[in-house]
Parts: C-alpha cells; sequence; structure tokens
C-alpha cells in the first residue's frame, strides 16, 4: 500500500510559543488518535526546525519537513538555507515548488529541478507541489497537460531509485487559501492523470507514488477526498494551524 501523509504546511504562521503549544497538541492528539501507518509531517517555519524535533522523538509516525530549501549546497546566499543544513536539523521532508513559490519568488521549473536534486542527495524527502491557476482551469482544456508537465520538466531526469523517493502534492492553485476545493470528481481525475504520467516513464513504480491533494481541505471535506482512490493524502494549510482540525483531517485516511 501506498504510504498515506498528512501533511501540514505552516507557511509564515506561529510564533515560537504558539509552534511549541501546536505541537505539543498534535503529538498528544496523534499519540491516541491517529493510525500507526499514517505519517504526518509538520513543515514548519525554519526557525522551529531546531526544537521542533526533540518534541516529537517518541512519536514514530511524527515527521519535521521544511517549505523551502536552496539549490545549491553553500555559499553566499544571505537568508537562504541549504539542504544540507535542514539535513543537518534532522528534517525529513522538504516542501518544493508551492505555488506561492513560484507566483512571489519566481521559482521556475529548471530552479525546481536543482532544487530537488539537492533534497534527495542530502537525503531529504521532497513534497512537489504541482497545480493550475483558476484561469488555466477555466479554459476547460489544457491544465492537465500542465499539470503534468510540471512534473516532466521537474522530475523527469529521475533515475527510478531517485524518484521513488519522492511525495507529489497536486495544489489547485484556485483553491488554495479561498475557501474553494477541487470536487472529489476534480481530484480524482487530475491524480489518475499524474500517476498515469508517471507510469509513462517510471512504469510500475508509479503505483507507489504518494500523490497528496491540497486547497482548502478541511475535516468537513477530508473523508470524500481522501476516499478517492488515486489520493494518498494532503497538503494541509489553514486547517493545519489548529491542532483539532489538523488530527481530524488525518482521521479521514484511509
Ligand atoms: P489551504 O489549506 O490553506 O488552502 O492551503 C493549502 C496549501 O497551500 C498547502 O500547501
Amino acid at each position: 500500500m501506498r504510504k498515506q501523509i498528512v501533511a501540514g504546511n505552516w507557511k509564515m504562521n506561529m510564533t515560537k510559543e504558539e509552534g511549541q503549544a501546536l505541537i505539543s497538541e498534535v503529538v498528544n492528539m496523534a499519540k491516541d488518535e491517529v493510525k500507526a501507518n499514517t505519517i504526518l509531517v509538520l513543515c514548519t517555519p525554519a526557525p522551529h526546525l531546531g526544537y521542533a524535533k526533540r518534541m516529537f522523538q517518541s512519536q514514530a509516525n511524527v515527521f519535521l519537513g521544511a517549505q523551502d530549501c536552496h539549490e545549491k549546497a553553500s555559499g553566499a546566499y544571505t537568508g537562504e538555507i541549504s539542504a544540507p543544513i535542514l539535513k543537518s536539523f534532522e528534517v525529513d521532508y522538504v516542501i518544493l515548488g508551492h505555488s506561492e513559490r513560484r507566483e512571489y519568488f519566481k521559482e521556475s521549473d529548471e530552479l525546481l529541478k536543482a532544487k530537488t536534486d539537492q533534497a534527495l542527495a542530502n537525503n531529504l524527502i521532497p513534497i512537489f507541489c504541482c497545480g493550475e491557476s483558476l484561469s488555466q482551469r477555466q479554459a476547460g482544456s489544457g491544465f492537465i497537460e500542465f499539470v503534468c508537465g510540471q512534473i516532466t520538466n521537474s522530475l523527469f531526469h529521475l533515475s527510478a531509485e531517485q524518484f521513488a523517493k519522492v511525495v507529489i502534492a497536486y495544489e489547485p492553485i484556485w483553491a488554495i487559501g479561498t475557501g474553494l476545493t477541487a470536487s472529489s470528481e476534480q481530484a480524482q481525475e487530475m491524480h489518475a492523470a499524474l500517476r498515469k504520467h508517471i507510469a509513462s516513464k517510471y512504469g510500475e513504480l508509479a503505483n507507489e507514488i504518494s500523490i497528496l491533494y491540497g486547497g482548502s481541505a478541511k475535516p468537513s471535506n477530508a473523508p470524500e477526498l481522501f476516499a478517492c482512490p488515486d489520493v494518498d493524502g494532503g497538503l494541509i494549510g489553514g486547517a493545519s494551524l489548529k491542532s483539532r482540525d489538523f488530527i481530524d483531517i488525518a482521521k479521514a485516511l484511509k
């Protein structure tokens, strides 16, 4: 069975005190309520990474994630954080290519290819984001090809052994933070198309790749989304800032 993952993307939220409180609530609830084979990932702002891991060391299914890494291993890049630095803080996962970074920081498919290489070279699991804009969706055609193209451009240079480590997150941009959620039919259609596209390059391996859905996921819509055969969990923004909601979403996993 594919790995079932619920990852929380805190984005640029949570002071130290708020973050510590949220992590301890999530860890306590996870112990009692979340299935042992459900993987929880907390993708915090970088300053939290230093202490966060110590708070859930005893909880085998809770992992630490960053929200980005630089495409180079080290150097004079003030303000940036490299994959080796993240790994030295025992980070497990890293979100790459989030639409907010693609939009506000002009991250290209080519740049994300280099970031993916850095992440994998340092044993970080990339949570690689893809997704179409509202205007692309409303155009009615071509959006599936666009999203598959993002995968081709940034990931299809990987060997099968490397690709096997990647987690994909489909996040329709029009559903992020808007309260609009893709219907389960829309999510399933895209996830199945992505899996077929991955199979065209990597064959059977496609069935082993976890593809998460992201975009206004919440406890009320998670059961329907996670029931889709090709949806293997979620990348959760706003609802990951509330321990009860985040855990309830995780409990909706298959
Ligand atoms: P929301 O869940 O707040 O819509 O954010 C989704 C997201 O961007 C996760 O990376």
